[in-house]
């Protein structure tokens, strides 16, 4: 596992982008796998930046989002479909062909999971796979005491994630139930991770998941059995970290 922690929340979202394009780079056909949140916006913004002056070419890029809400269309502004198309696809030169994310609409859960899970080993396995970390060690919906074994499944939302997303919607009663979730077995298919975060409300959370023992209770933590692991910090979320770790990938051995 490489560790980078960067001064502030741009620094570590043009290193975590800089990683990404250097794959994108290496291999024009890769598979990428995305995630929402609020911490890959960074990343997100300086992709598209380097897409817009660096002529970064997405054109034969696949991606894979990890998870989407049961019950939400893609025109939902809540859906994870409409983030990703207003946050990123929209900016970049995607081909919406090789577009994944998981459908929120689709009346067959289960078969639409098996297919999911196939369609990513038709592409070759997922390349590189972003990762945020939720303040509980969550990965996508993978919530602690989770299978660290799971495949891509409908989870039941815990009353927490509900009442947190209650402010999104004009009633409770809107709120997803369920969500479509990568799980954390699929993730750790994917050849290489990339795991950011920032702020220090996930600083016990990424401690957990990379010096704490590896357990379902920090589904994050998985991370740790993983060959090519990348984690890119700001300071603040790394406050809680007792080794001393590297400012940036250039300085490593490996690409
Ligand atoms: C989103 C996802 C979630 C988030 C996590 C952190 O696709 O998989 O696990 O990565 O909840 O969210 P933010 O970045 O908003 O703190």
């Amino acid at each position: 596992m490489l560790v980078i922690v960067k001064e502030n929340y741009e620094s570590m979202s043009a290193e975590a982008a800089k990683i990404i394009a250097n794959r994108m780079r290496r291999k024009p056909n890769l598979v990428l796998g995305l995630a929402t949140g609020s911490t890959p916006l960074g990343l997100y913004k300086e992709l598209i930046r380097m897409h817009k002056n660096e002529g970064l070419d997405f054109s034969t890029v696949t991606t894979f989002n990890l998870d989407e809400y049961v019950g939400l269309p893609p025109s939902h502004d809540q859906s994870y479909d409409y983030f990703m198309q207003q946050n990123f696809f929209k900016e970049i030169n995607i081909n919406p062909r090789y577009v994944h994310v998981p459908q929120g609409m689709t009346k067959d859960v289960n078969a639409f999971c098996e297919w999911y899970e196939k369609r990513i080993v038709e592409f070759g396995g997922i390349d590189l796979q972003i990762l945020g970390i939720g303040g509980n060690g969550h990965i996508a919906f993978n919530e602690p005491g989770c299978s660290l074994g799971s495949r891509t499944r409908i989870k039941t939302l815990t009353e927490k994630t509900r009442n947190d997303n209650a402010r999104f919607f004009s009633s409770m009663d809107e709120v997803p139930k369920y969500a479509i979730t990568m799980g954390v077995g699929t993730i750790m298919d994917a050849k290489e991770l990339l795991l950011v975060a920032n702020k220090s409300n996930k600083a016990k959370a990424v401690k957990a998941a990379v010096e704490g023992p590896v357990t379902a209770t920090c589904p994050a933590s998985i991370i740790q059995m993983h060959r090519n692991t990348f984690v890119v910090l700001d300071k603040e979320s790394s406050a809680l970290l007792e080794i001393e770790y590297v400012d940036t990938w250039e300085s490593m051995l490996f690409e």
